[in-house]
């Protein structure tokens, strides 16, 4: 008999932020390491993983529809004779623990973002010895050091450098569902950045939900910050560009702010939330910064990197808000003029200090104020993307496009760019002269010329 066996197969659902989705890539390296492969099928499965996100309104409501029609695939491929084991990760598992057990039988592991170094023993255990297991602990530090090395598949990548938060917004989830924050040591990072690249990495974001907070030891145990980790990996031959998200404004530090003049490979582009214009829904939020001090980086910002493309997180409708407030919000916006940004109605969560404030505001008070912010963050959008019509920029070509011979890549901004171009072109970073926009992506024609990852960015 062949003692060849069919690779088991993995299906992950990946909801919410990029921490999410590098999680995903990690849980798929830990079980590639007990021979399973990815499946894009939850339907051939033979284990099923759903990465949850608790950000959003009625996050478990969704796991738990969900988990009602994985219900039905578990049952079909059982009159086939196959077992699948189902397992709810991330956000919703570390907030909902062991209740999922309670509510959805057909669960067999819930596991916690900082526990995925030991998904495989569970899956074994769960599959070998029938065990339901939990596992919601939390110190950072062991996950990172038992993941495995990173395989670099990717042309893009992302890479987690900090997790967790301790500035307990008043309206968010994270602090609880995250833990307290935690930056990975600088060396282990390096490595993982050094791996990637081997692999064929030419782009690295950086992780965090504070990742501008991240701190770790330098040479002979100094400290750094999140500006000396960026010097560091601009040291690593091949990798031709470096992003960083989500800031926080107290934590961009003058270093920080002069890296985006210093260093060619980090891209211009910044993502720094605000949430609110209003200093007094500031100071309800727990934000711990003023508008004032916001703007006050930004201007510096534009002066170190002046065509930097900013991005932020806004969130209208805060318990308290008034029409004053809320029109604080739109002439922040129109101040800074953003290139792109994520607006949210504030909607609840529990056990968050928010959740428990007076002056709900009206449902469709905070519909309208969201729209009427949305039109404005939309034109600006546009705008930013028009203004780099007739523009040559480098994009780096990340996979084919939708029509024949067209391939799609990133310009330095993060907008995607559509260009006719011969496919072993993917991978490089080539000049693309803009000839027009959209409000989400640029098209426009090769400029004969291939830079290497080495050059300025020509902006
Ligand atoms: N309601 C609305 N938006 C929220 N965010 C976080 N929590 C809430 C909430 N309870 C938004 C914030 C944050 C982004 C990731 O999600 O703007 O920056
Ligand atoms: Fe949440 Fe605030 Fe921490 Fe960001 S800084 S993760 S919004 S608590």
């Amino acid at each position: 008999m062949s003692r060849a066996r069919k690779k088991k197969k993995l299906f992950v659902k990946t909801w919410g932020c990029q921490m999410n989705e590098y999680d995903s890539d990690r849980l798929l390296e830990v079980m590639g390491e007990i021979g399973f492969e990815e499946s894009a099928e939850m339907n051939d499965a033979d284990v099923i993983v759903l990465n949850t996100c608790h950000i959003r309104e009625k996050a478990a409501e969704k796991v738990y529809s969900e988990l009602g029609r994985i219900k039905q695939v578990r049952n079909a491929r059982l009159q086939e004779g196959h077992d699948t084991t189902i397992v709810v990760a991330g956000c919703v598992a570390q907030a909902e623990g062991r209740e999922i057990l309670a509510r959805a039988p057909l669960v067999n592991i819930v596991i916690g973002p900082q526990s995925y170094h030991r998904l495989a023993d569970y899956v074994f255990s769960a599959q070998q010895h029938k065990q339901r297991i939990v596992d919601t602990d939390f110190p950072a530090d062991l996950k990172f050091e038992h993941l495995p090395q990173r395989s670099g598949r990717k042309l893009t990548a992302f890479l987690t450098v900090q997790e967790g938060c301790d500035k307990f917004c008043t309206f968010c989830v994270v602090p609880y569902t995250r833990g307290g924050e935690y930056s990975r040591p600088a060396d282990e990072i390096i490595t993982e950045a050094r791996e990637l690249v081997a692999g064929g990495t030419r782009e690295i974001t950086l992780l965090g939900q504070n990742v501008n907070a991240w701190h770790g030891k330098g040479k002979k145990g100094a400290p750094r910050n999140l500006a000396g980790l960026l010097e560091q990996l601009a040291g690593i031959d091949g990798l031709a560009r470096i992003r960083y998200v989500t800031s926080h404004p107290n934590d961009m530090s003058d270093d920080l702010i002069n890296a985006h003049r210093d260093i060619d490979r980090l891209m211009p582009y910044l993502h720094l939330p605000f949430q609110s214009g209003s200093d007094r829904i500031l100071k309800a939020m727990n934000r711990n910064h003023d508008v004032e001090k916001y703007i006050d980086i930004i201007e510096k910002v534009r002066d170190a990197r002046p065509d930097i493309a900013l991005s932020t997180d806004i969130i209208v409708g805060f318990p308290g808000e008034t029409d004053a407030d809320f029109e604080d919000t739109m002439k922040l916006v129109d101040r800074v003029k953003y290139a792109q940004a994520f607006s949210f109605k504030y909607s609840a969560r529990p056990g968050t200090t928010a959740a428990k404030m007076e002056g709900q505001v009206e449902p469709h008070v905070a519909s309208e104020r969201l729209q009427r912010l949305q039109e404005v963050l939309k034109e600006q959008q546009l705008e930013f993307n028009r203004h780099l019509v007739g523009r040559e920029l480098p994009v780096l070509l990340e996979k084919p496009g939708r029509l024949a011979q067209q391939l799609v890549g990133r310009s330095p901004y993060l907008q995607p760019v559509h260009v006719m171009a011969p496919a072993h072109l993917i991978g490089e970073i080539v000049t693309v002269k803009i000839v027009e926009t959209t409000r989400n992506s640029l098209a426009g024609e090769l400029v004969p010329h291939v830079e290497t990852g080495k050059s300025r960015t020509l902006v």
